[in-house]
């Protein structure tokens, strides 16, 4: 039997909490990534005990995307300690799996146990409009490698984990309720993963329906599996910035992302005191 939790037996996130520790010692309960146009999701809201610039971060490359700023905030949203990523690494960068994985690794290391992710996705099933808010129930991985590639036990072991739920059902089900009684229209949904970073075109968008997917993205899962090999619960809330059929451009998914922003906001600010403890057993 292993023991422990898989590592990528790296010390970036040691080296990265190092220089977290130096401005703020707040242990955070939650992780948070803010995805395209969502920086602005939790605005006024945060109150900022510690900021970091990826550029400080060892291991973080500067975020190179218009949208996506590329900070680290730590400290109180709605009086739940998080460490708020603004902006992310994406895979379509060119970088490794092992670049984007660090966000849930050095979240783990400054405390959560929670994930919660962001992100702006394209509609695949007729009927989903533009601005509906997608809480994920599962993933279709089909960036052409797993995430927990090299990831290892301590005794050695390949991350051979579960994922029969990679995104907590709990966390999820309380989402989609709290969406509905705060009036931001919610569905349930699945998420294809693409590499990227163009847009799908219209076969393998007829291809990723019939393999039963919901929305379409190109992040998520970089930082999902690595959290949940973690032992973290992890949460997907996505903003569906283009729907099914829609003509889409990176202008018009953050336009539509700034927009559902509040909505979002809204949201996690009601979700996150809500939010159960760590997963038994971790
Ligand atoms: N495809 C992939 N990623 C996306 C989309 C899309 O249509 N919209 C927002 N992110």
């Amino acid at each position: 039997m292993t023991s422990g939790l898989p590592s990528p037996g790296d010390d970036l996130p040691a080296r990265c909490a190092q220089v977290v520790r130096a401005r703020t010692d707040l242990l955070s309960s939650v992780g948070l990534v803010l995805g395209s146009g969502l920086g602005p999701a939790i605005g006024d809201e945060l109150e900022i005990e510690g900021s970091f610039a990826f550029t400080e971060l060892p291991g973080f490359p500067p975020s190179g995307v218009p949208g996506h700023a590329g900070t680290l905030s730590l400290g109180r949203l709605a009086g739940v300690a998080v460490a708020a990523f603004s902006g992310r690494v994406h895979y379509y960068e060119g970088h490794g799996m092992d670049v984007p994985a660090l966000l849930p690794r050095l979240a783990h290391e400054l405390g959560a146990s929670t994930m919660v992710l962001t992100a702006a996705v394209g509609g695949l099933q007729p009927g989903v409009e533009a601005g509906t808010v997608v809480i994920l129930r599962d993933h279709l991985n089909l960036m052409g490698v797993s995430p927990l590639r090299a990831w290892r036990y301590p005794d050695g072991m390949p991350a051979f984990i579960n994922t029969e739920e990679v995104y907590d059902r709990e966390i999820g089900d309380l989402a989609v309720e709290r969406a509905d009684a705060l009036g931001i229209h919610a569905v349930h949904g699945v998420y294809a993963a693409m590499s990227g970073p163009a847009y799908e075109t219209p076969i393998e968008v007829g291809m990723l329906q019939r393999l039963g997917a919901t929305v379409v993205g190109m992040s998520m899962v970089p930082e999902a599996l690595p959290a949940l090999a973690l032992g973290m619960r992890v949460l997907g809330i996505c903003s569906l910035t283009n729907a099914f059929g829609e003509h889409v451009t990176h202008e018009e998914v953050v336009r539509v992302s700034n927009e559902t922003a509040l909505a979002v906001g809204r949201l996690l600010v009601d979700l996150l005191p809500r939010l159960p403890g760590p997963k038994a057993g971790t």
